[in-house]
């Protein structure tokens, strides 16, 4: 019995998991393994194990698929939706406010223009508002967590937020996530379709969250991780951090599987 509960398995075993599990990534790839983006049967992940894909992805008629795909709202985009800090009518949430920034690409480079971003995120304490997250940090009831946006001409969006907290969950015992920010983007076709989670820079906790760790190699960590901007950063208001994203090819950003909550 732990102050967890019973059964949850030390942080250190987790860790020893992860860099194991890499080093075996990169012995596959001396002995000629392909490289991949994200490791889905990766057990450090505990519950990732009893969900991940099983058979390899199917190659669909692209029409086909847009007529059962997800549909968008019904009603426009609202500018004060890109705006976290804005939209309660009690007052602005605690936090450190921030803005983020970047451009969505595609492989070629070339701006995804005047499409859906979405994103949700903890509060300040680390909390959502969501019936499973019922961890002892206080709710924020000027903030809801979510905002949505359109890319512009150039393929540039921009959110005004604050920086969310660290949360627990259950993986192990003494399990944090790192501070995070998801993102989905539907790009300008549903195969372009992107869930994604934009991290913060010199987390501590990075080398411990077993969902960090599921991409095996640094460079494609690296990408999820935003850049502080100091061009970007408000005076006497929000600090600037600056985080594109590449929909597919080469150089795409990680995804993360259907199904993941955290
Ligand atoms: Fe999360």
């Amino acid at each position: 019995m732990t102050a967890n509960g019973p059964g949850l398995e030390p942080q250190d075993k987790i860790t020893a998991e992860i860099v194991s599990r890499h080093q075996q990534y990169q012995d596959d790839l001396a002995a000629g393994a392909r490289r991949t983006g994200t490791l889905l049967d990766f057990a450090p992940y505990r519950s990732s194990v009893l969900r991940h894909p099983t058979k390899d992805p199917r190659l669909v008629d692209p029409e086909t698929i847009e007529l059962v795909s997800p549909a968008y709202g019904h009603w426009e985009v609202a500018p004060i939706e890109s705006d976290l800090t804005a939209q309660h009518v009690g007052g602005e949430p605690q936090g450190q406010r921030m803005v983020i920034e970047g451009r969505v690409l595609d492989s070629a480079g070339q701006p995804i223009r005047h499409q859906l971003v979405e994103i949700w995120q903890a509060n300040a304490g680390g909390r959502y508002i969501h019936q499973r997250d019922q961890h002892p940090a206080p709710l924020d009831p000027n903030f809801t967590g979510a905002g949505r946006t359109l890319t512009d001409e150039n393929g540039v969006y921009r959110f005004t937020t604050i920086k969310p907290g660290a949360y627990p969950w259950k993986n192990h015992l003494n399990a944090w996530r790192p501070a995070h920010i998801h993102f989905s983007l539907f790009g300008n076709a549903v195969t372009q379709r992107l869930v994604t989670q934009m991290y913060f820079p010199d987390d501590p906790l990075f080398a411990l969250d077993p969902i960090y760790n599921s991409i095996p190699e640094q460079r494609d960590r690296d990408r999820l991780v935003a850049a502080y901007d100091h061009d970007l950063t408000s005076p006497e208001w929000a600090l600037g951090f600056r985080w594109d994203i590449v929909l597919s090819g080469p150089q795409a950003t990680w995804f993360e599987p259907e199904g993941d909550e955290h």
